[in-house]
């Protein structure tokens, strides 16, 4: 199971507050059997570099492993843990350098986050130029959460994105506008992640592992077994693996 989208690490954001809260939360995560995790921290354009982006974060999970190990001396066994970015499509994101940097290690997958505060033209093009830029492949983060707030003129648009893939929050396998859409994305062959956006061990905690089971029954009983496996290995694929 591949958490593509997680707050994991340390104090270098709004989610996991310290090292104790990301050792809880991993704890979680393998209890749920997640096996493969995108560390993907919030980019912000004005705040750092893609590059200094990536430095940070690993430095967080430097010292996530180190405290991890102490509390578990015995078991230094993780999932997979990479490195990769929530980025906010703010109009100035197209002048960064490296935006490469910002892609989740060892994929070609970059996950932006789109404003809440009103839709515009520009930001299935920024989307585009930015991941063209880094040779990537745009992911949009949470799509469930503009369904309402911006209808089918936007998913249309972000559909057109060569490569695009989209992602669900955990939170929203039981809305049924969302189940609507994700399933008229697997019917048109659309790549799909799920993830829990997870922030802490108490609010937003990780709860992937909890919410999946129904959701594979639905896609299941919608679709066939096969159909959820393909959607499945298409991960994996897509995470390099
Ligand atoms: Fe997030």
């Amino acid at each position: 199971m591949i958490d593509i989208h997680t707050h994991i690490l340390p104090a270098i954001d709004d989610g996991s507050k310290n090292t104790e809260t990301s050792v809880r939360m991993m704890e979680m995560m393998i209890e749920q059997k997640v096996d493969l995790i995108a560390a993907t921290p919030h980019y912000y354009c004005l705040d750092a570099t893609p590059r200094e982006h990536r430095e940070i974060a690993e430095a967080a999970r430097d010292r996530f492993l180190e405290a991890w190990k102490e509390v578990h001396p015995e078991n230094a066994e993780l999932p997979e843990l990479r490195i990769g970015a929530e980025i906010y499509l703010a109009n100035s994101l197209d002048s960064v350098a490296d935006p490469g940097c910002l892609k989740i290690s060892g994929t070609d997958l970059m996950l932006f986050e789109m404003p809440f505060s009103g839709y515009h033209e520009w930001i299935p093009r920024l989307a585009y130029l930015v991941a063209g830029k880094a040779g990537g492949r745009p992911v949009f983060a949470h799509i469930d959460r503009y369904l309402d707030l911006y209808g089918r003129k936007v998913t249309d648009a972000l559909e057109a994105l060569p490569g695009v893939a989209f992602q669900f929050n955990s939170d929203s396998f039981e809305n049924r506008g969302a189940l609507k859409y994700m399933y008229s994305l697997i019917k048109r062959g659309y790549p799909v992640f799920w993830a829990s956006d997870c922030h802490g061990a108490h609010h937003r905690s990780p709860d992937l592992g909890t919410s999946l089971p129904d959701l594979r029954k639905k896609i299941e009983k919608k679709f066939s077994p096969s159909v959820y496996a393909a959607v499945e290995e298409r991960q994996y694929r897509l995470m390099g693996k």
